[in-house]
């Protein structure tokens, strides 16, 4: 385990909905630092490279546009076991599986606007951190 660090998206139905806040707050709660953080809104093109491993799935359009539709907020978050942990407290991709007192659960409205994305693993922790945010603008 140790110390790791993962990519964070707080999606449009968060920013749009005034709840970044909220969800920092929990995860501030639950032992994770936000050491880089940033609010942008990105183009159909750049989430298209950013979502590239899902591209010719049925939900790969929709997503792209989706992720592109409104401003995000890209994080970088660090804690002991964080890629696991981040996406415990995530909950399911599906809302509607989602467990209680997890992000999507409480925010998600459906498969599509789930609020948040997480890496799934180290090296696609690193691709995805490096793909929003250079060195300087993150915390040693
Ligand atoms: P995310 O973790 O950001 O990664 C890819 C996204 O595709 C996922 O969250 C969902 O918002 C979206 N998506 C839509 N349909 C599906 C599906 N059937 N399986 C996985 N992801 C899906």
């Amino acid at each position: 385990m140790g110390f790791e660090k993962t990519l964070s998206i707080l999606k449009p139905d968060a920013t749009e909905r005034n709840v970044t806040g909220e969800i920092n707050a929990m995860l501030e709660s639950a032992g994770f630092r936000i050491i880089a953080q940033k609010k942008i809104r990105i183009t159909l093109k750049q989430a298209e490279k950013f979502y590239g491993i899902h591209e010719g799935k049925p939900f790969f359009d929709d997503l792209c546009v989706f992720l592109s539709s409104d401003s995000i907020v890209v994080q970088v978050l660090e804690k002991e076991n964080a890629i696991m942990d981040y996406r415990k407290i995530m909950g399911a991709t599906n809302p509607a599986i989602a467990e209680e007192g997890t992000i999507r659960q409480k925010f998600a409205r459906s498969i599509d606007q789930n609020t948040v994305h997480g890496s799934d693993s180290a090296e696609t922790a690193d691709t995805e951190i490096r793909f929003f945010f250079s060195d300087m603008e993150i915390l040693g």
